[in-house]
């Protein structure tokens, strides 16, 4: 066969490209922490991977949300991410509940998925212990359409942020477990975190990650934040009493403006100490501020020239689904025959 090719002389099948599957909530504004830690690396991987990229507005409605808004929100966060870079001409890009099959998949899966592991997601026990009065089965059960969202696709790799490390383990599980029993079905996905800001913290308590979910708006930054919000929201960012920029063990606040300044600028922390030397902080504030606006603001702009045609936005999202839609029938017609499902 090897020889018929060559004597023929025709160019070797290339080999598959890794598929890449990623999803963001249009649960509010997207952060700078979520920028850093996931969408940027969802835009390089572009060129060189298979991407299928969604928004998780099924996800979204594990927490209480106005209808008119989610509906917008999750506009509004296809058309920033478009902004961002994603290319609906290089990966496909659609809503989550444009694609039935995430839901059907889950369904099933969440029938492998035991108690006593979505019992242990940290992510879990945090949103039960902020919704006490709304602590329902979709928040409990969300790991399975994660997974879902993961293995319709045969996603190789999944860009994430450090968060979501527990969700990415709790998936192979799931996919090793139901190929033991019915044989290869799924692909078993690897996480794809990159060291450099794969947790950005929170700018008022570096304990925690940075969330659009905190009370307190000076503790994160958004990316449609203004310029001026940007600067005072890291003026006024927690550092330390040492005054001193450098990457070390208990300098939390520092270490995290390191590694926002580090993203933006693709500085090493060496060069970062370097420039900063005998520096005081309110220097280094703003000089990470500056970045970051620099970093947001052709975002922004493109953002503003999207949003005005939600029709142009909204025909994107239906091609991108009927695309996801082709690949997605494939695995669920697999798994429904598997398991023995009528069709
Ligand atoms: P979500 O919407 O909370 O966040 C989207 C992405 O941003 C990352 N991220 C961060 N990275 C660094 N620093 C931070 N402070 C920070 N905050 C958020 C998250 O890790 C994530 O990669 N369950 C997911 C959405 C989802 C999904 C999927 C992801 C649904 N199905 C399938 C991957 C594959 C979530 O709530 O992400």
């Amino acid at each position: 066969m090897e020889e018929a090719m060559k004597t023929n002389n025709q160019p070797e099948a290339p080999a598959r490209k890794k598929r890449i599957f990623s999803a963001i909530q249009p649960s509010g504004q997207m952060t700078l922490g979520n920028y850093l830690g996931a969408i940027r690396n969802w835009v390089e991987m572009q060129d060189q991977f298979d991407c299928v990229y969604a928004t998780a507005n099924l996800h979204a409605i594990t927490v209480r949300q106005e209808p008119k808004k989610l509906k917008e929100n999750t506009t509004n966060l296809f058309a920033l991410l478009i902004a961002a870079g994603v290319d609906p001409e290089k990966s496909i890009f659609f809503h989550q509940s444009m694609v039935p099959a995430h839901a059907e998949l889950s369904w099933v899966l969440s029938t492998f998925t035991q108690f006593g592991e979505l019992s242990r997601m940290t992510q879990f026990k945090d949103k039960s212990a902020r919704h006490a009065d709304n602590i329902n089965a979709g928040l409990f059960t969300y790991p399975s359409l994660m997974a879902a969202d993961i293995l319709l696709y045969q996603a190789d790799l999944v860009p994430v942020g450090d968060d979501q490390r527990q969700h990415l383990e709790l998936t192979r599980d799931i996919a090793v477990r139901f190929n033991g029993i019915y044989g290869k079905t799924f692909v078993v996905p690897e996480p794809y975190i990159k060291k450099n800001a794969a947790r950005v913290r929170n700018l008022l308590d570096p304990s925690k990650k940075m969330s659009k979910s905190d009370p307190n708006t000076k503790s994160f930054i958004l990316m449609t934040d203004e310029p001026a919000t940007i600067m005072k929201k890291f003026r006024s960012a927690v550092t330390d009493s040492e005054a001193s920029v450098r990457y070390a063990e208990g300098k939390d606040g520092i270490n995290n403006l390191m590694e926002i300044y580090s993203a933006c600028t693709g500085k090493t922390y060496a060069q970062i100490e370097d420039e900063f030397r005998g520096k005081g902080y309110g220097d280094f504030k703003t000089a990470v501020g500056e970045a970051v606006v620099a970093t947001l603001e052709p975002i922004q702009i493109r953002y503003k020239e999207l949003i005005s045609d939600r029709k142009y936005l909204d025909e994107l999202a239906q091609k991108g689904a009927a695309s996801a839609e082709r690949l997605a029938k494939r695995t669920i017609e697999k798994v429904y025959k598997k398991v023995g499902l009528v069709r």
